[in-house]
C-alpha cells in the first residue's frame, strides 16, 4: 500500500481570501497527521497565494512525518528550502497565470538549473524529487540528473473522459513506473487524484506514494480533515 502525503495548500488558500489567520494550515497538518497522513506537502509559490514563508517555518518544527515542500527551481526559492530544510523537496514548474501546476517539469530543457538545483538541496542534506510527465525521456533525464524520487504527473489520467483514453492515460503511467522502479528511484505520483480515481494508480507496481490535496480537503469540508484521510488511506489500502 503506498503512503500518503496529504496536500494542505487550501487550507491557506482559504485564509488568504480573507488576508487573515484562520483556517491554519498548521491544525489542517496536525489533523492530517492524526487522520494517517504519511507526509504533509505544501507548494510556497513565488507569489504566496496560498502558503506563506510562515508555514513553511512554523510546519517545519511542527510535523512529525515528512514535510514535504513543492517549489519552482528559482534561487530564492533553493535558498529557502536550504534554510529552512525540509525532509524532501519537490521541484515543480510554475506559472503565474495558472490555477494549479499545469505539466510536468521539464527536466529536459531545464537540465542544467535542475542539476544546480539537486546538488544544492542534496548539500543541505535534503531528498529531491521532480514532478514530471510520465515520459521515457523525461525519465531518463531524472536518472541522468540523479534525482532522489520522481513523482509522476497523474493528471491526463485524471482529466480523461473516455474509458480508452484513461486506460491508455494509464498504461502510459505503469510503463513510466516501471522505468522509475528500475532506475532504482523512489516512485510517487499526484495531481487530480480523488477517492474516485485513486484506486488504479495506488495499485501500480511499486508505487512508494501518493500526492492528494484538492479531493482531501473539499471532502474534510464535510466530514473533517482527519476523517477525509482515513478514508483515502482505506481506499489505497
Ligand atoms: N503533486 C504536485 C507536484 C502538485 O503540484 C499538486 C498540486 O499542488 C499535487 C500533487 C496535488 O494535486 P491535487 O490538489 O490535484 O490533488
Amino acid at each position: 500500500m503506498p503512503l500518503l502525503g496529504v496536500n494542505i495548500d487550501h487550507v491557506a488558500t482559504l485564509r488568504q481570501a480573507r488576508q487573515t489567520n484562520e483556517p491554519d494550515p498548521v491544525w489542517a497538518a496536525a489533523l492530517a497527521e492524526l487522520g494517517g497522513a504519511d507526509s504533509i506537502t505544501i507548494h510556497l509559490r513565488e507569489d504566496r497565494r496560498h502558503i506563506q514563508d510562515r508555514d513553511l517555518e512554523v510546519l517545519r518544527r511542527t510535523v512529525a512525518v515528512k514535510l514535504n515542500l513543492e517549489c519552482a527551481i528559482s534561487h530564492e526559492m533553493i535558498d529557502t528550502a536550504c534554510r529552512v530544510k525540509p525532509d524532501q523537496v519537490t521541484i515543480v514548474p510554475e506559472k503565474r497565470q495558472e490555477i494549479t501546476t499545469e505539466g510536468g517539469l521539464d527536466v529536459v530543457q531545464y537540465k542544467q538549473a535542475v542539476s544546480q538545483a539537486i546538488a544544492r538541496l542534496h548539500d543541505a542534506g535534503i531528498t529531491v524529487s521532480l514532478f514530471i510527465d510520465p515520459s521515457p525521456g523525461q525519465i531518463d533525464e531524472a536518472v541522468e540528473l540523479m534525482s532522489d524520487a520522481v513523482e509522476l504527473h497523474t493528471g491526463a489520467y485524471a482529466l480523461a473522459i473516455s474509458p480508452h483514453d484513461r486506460d491508455s492515460r494509464l498504461l502510459e503511467l505503469a510503463r513510466a513506473a516501471t522505468m522509475v522502479r528500475k532506475a532504482g528511484m523512489v516512485l510517487a505520483a499526484g495531481h487530480g487524484l480523488t477517492y474516485r480515481n485513486v484506486v488504479p494508480i495506488a495499485t501500480i507496481d511499486g508505487m512508494h506514494e501518493l500526492n492528494i490535496g484538492h479531493s482531501i480537503v473539499s471532502r474534510a469540508i464535510f466530514v473533517g480533515i482527519a476523517q477525509a484521510v482515513k478514508e483515502m488511506k482505506s481506499l489505497m489500502g
